[in-house]
């Protein structure tokens, strides 16, 4: 047993073995694909040399390698990735681009003396979504909402799919992160604040993405991310510090890592986040002798992207504690001429080992995770494209199962009179806000660019709201729409649809101490009044917003969260296709003094909250 922390009491000892069994079982289950991938590897392994070691131990970014692809080649690097920004260059960022690129770098891994392919990653927060045409699903707040492993199964089935489809086996996700204060720009990214919720739908994304044991002609390499603690961070700062005892920390934040790793995850990412003031890239105790020792965690751990460099002043010191606290693979995007960039990793790497601070040990420990799941996955049969999968990226097969998991996101918070579901035969419906025709908005961050971008024509193809209203109801029905408010076309409606909510962002760019509607989306509310008739607000937003007065003065609210690109899921249950079957994954406060869901005592809605008529 590792040793427990010096400030834990004989009480707290106690607790600690007390902890759910599975987090302490999941090493009684090794995943089957360890036992089928462990001699290759091995043998691999022997041939090696350090430089070639060392090399698949590294990631870098498409973007850095601009210019310079053979370097690839020259560094044996291990892996590349696009992260959230990167696209094949000349900003054409079609599939068929994304397969020129991916392939490039491959063919570059492929000239080296071993020739062992390239695992080349890119972030799946819930689609395949840098890549234009592909489908974009909920965001994991949506996901939440529908409680649903089996949709959470389906949608990494579809993006993995679209994934193979432009040559790229492993997929940055499922993040099963437990976001507890909303003021944090990622809350969108996590299921919701029950452990047990991000647990069962990790899992089941983790065997989306794999498969069952990660071998099969459809599997991809998942990345539950971001160990530990990222969601728990004091105001809820984005790479900010968690401070709560191991007890704590463990029932809070682990069930979810040992729900994966019984899944058989392959890789794990781990946060830029520091627990009681100790970066998680450094933290041996968590990484080591939790994870991988206690846990049996058979697969390798990536550093998120150059979070060995919040380590301390002095790189190669960060290179040495993160290597020797249990990271295996590490995300350097600097290229040449910046600092602390790949070759200086290398370079710090080779002379740590040579003075003995890195053992040889540790690198071949890393190397060999990474070898195992290279193996595992197949990768050395799979470094071609098939084409049927580029074609199907964006199907309509792949956009009903995305239209589902809208349809079983939405939240019924609100519905007097029995207002929803609308009458397909609505004799005139006027829609109000922007959100309403607007692809980007509905989809918000993590969509082709990483801060996402409002706009039908800048961001990806989809269905927006009022294209599938419009859609939905009656022939003779007159729908009428101003992003403003402004105009007349809405006298005399029989109903007002307001559309409400943020607009895109990403990580810290989203960090918000005031969750209250924006005054712009207030002043819609205004007009919504002013036509006199009954108003459903719809809201779309990454967390749960401060309703203000929109409560009172709706007759009905839905919680729609960011839907991705199939606003037809959101029209399904407007119009009673669907039923309302989605529920609160997490409280939703009166005001900005309830937005920590760990103190939070009499929320407005609790967890669990949600009207099906
Ligand atoms: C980001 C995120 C991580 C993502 C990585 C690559 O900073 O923290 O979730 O996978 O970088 O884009």
């Amino acid at each position: 047993m590792y040793p427990l922390r010096p400030s834990c009491s004989g009480l707290r000892r106690l607790l600690l073995l007390s902890l759910p069994a599975a987090a302490l079982l999941a090493s009684a289950t090794t995943p089957a694909w360890v036992a089928r991938s462990a001699s290759p590897a091995d043998a691999l392994l022997a041939q090696m040399t350090l430089d070639e070691k060392i090399g698949q131990m590294v990631q870098v970014d498409s973007d850095a390698l601009r210019g310079h692809p053979a370097d690839v080649q020259t560094y044996f690097l291990g892996s590349v990735l696009s992260g959230g920004n990167a696209d094949p260059a000349g900003g054409d960022n079609s599939p068929a681009a994304w397969v020129k690129m991916v392939q490039g770098f491959q063919a570059q891994a492929l000239k080296t003396r071993l020739q062992i392919p390239l695992l080349y990653g890119i972030d799946t927060v819930h689609g395949h979504n840098n890549i234009i045409g592909a489908v974009i699903f909920p965001h994991n707040v949506g996901m939440g909402a529908t409680h649903n492993p089996a949709l959470s199964l389906a949608e990494q089935r579809v993006t993995a799919e679209e994934m193979l489809g432009t040559g790229t086996l492993w997929g940055f996700g499922p993040c099963i992160a437990v976001a507890e204060n909303e003021r944090w720009g990622r809350t969108y990214e996590s299921y919701g604040t029950s452990p047990e919720l991000a647990a069962t739908l990790g899992a089941a994304a983790v065997r989306g993405f794999q498969g069952d044991d990660l071998g099969g002609p459809l599997s991809v390499l998942a990345c539950a991310k971001h160990f530990l603690g990222d969601g728990g961070t004091t105001g809820g700062k984005d790479q900010g510090d968690v401070v709560c005892d191991e007890v704590t920390l463990r029932r809070l934040y682990l069930p979810p890592y040992a729900a994966a790793v019984q899944a058989g995850v392959g890789s794990i990412m781990v946060s830029y986040s520091s627990w009681n003031g100790v970066k998680m890239s450094a933290n041996h105790h968590l990484m080591t002798e939790v994870l991988k020792g206690e846990m049996g965690f058979q697969g390798f751990l990536i550093s998120d992207w150059a979070a060995i460099d919040q380590i301390s002043p002095d790189y190669k010191q960060d290179v040495a504690a993160s290597v020797n606290a249990g990271l295996d693979m590490f995300m350097i995007p600097k290229g040449p001429g910046s600092a602390n960039n790949y070759g200086e990793f290398i370079g710090d790497l080779k002379s740590l080992v040579a003075t003995g601070t890195v053992s040889q040990a540790r690198i071949d420990d890393a190397v060999r995770r990474i070898l195992r799941v290279k193996y595992a996955l197949g990768v050395f049969a799979r470094t071609a494209v098939d084409p049927r999968l580029t074609a199907a990226i964006g199907s309509a097969e792949h956009r009903a199962v995305a239209r589902e998991c809208v349809s079983a996101s939405l939240v019924l918070l609100k519905n007097d009179k029995n207002t929803l579901p609308l009458a397909k035969g609505i004799k005139h419906l006027h829609i109000i806000g922007a959100a309403a025709d607007d692809v980007g908005l509905q989809c918000g961050g993590w969509t082709i660019s990483w801060q996402g971008k409002a706009g039908n024509n800048v961001t990806t193809g989809g269905t927006t709201i009022l294209a599938a209203i419009r859609q939905a109801v009656s022939t003779g029905s007159q729908v009428t729409f101003s992003a403003t408010g402004a105009g007349t076309d809405g006298q005399g409606a029989d109903a007002v649809l307001l559309v409400v909510g943020e607009r895109p962002y990403a990580e810290g760019q989203g960090d918000k101490a005031d969750l209250g509607l924006p005054a712009n989306q207030t002043q819609l509310l205004a007009q919504a009044k002013a036509s006199g008739a009954p108003i459903v607000t719809l809201i779309i937003s990454g967390r749960p917003m401060v309703l203000g007065t929109a409560l009172d003065q709706s007759a009905a609210v839905v919680a729609a969260w960011l839907p991705g690109t199939e606003g037809t899921g959101v029209a399904d249950v407007l119009f009673g296709d669907k039923k309302f079957t989605g529920t609160l994954p997490r409280p939703w406060p009166r005001d900005n003094s309830q937005l920590d869901a760990l103190t939070v005592i009499d929320p407005l809605f609790p967890v669990g909250y949600g009207l099906t008529k």
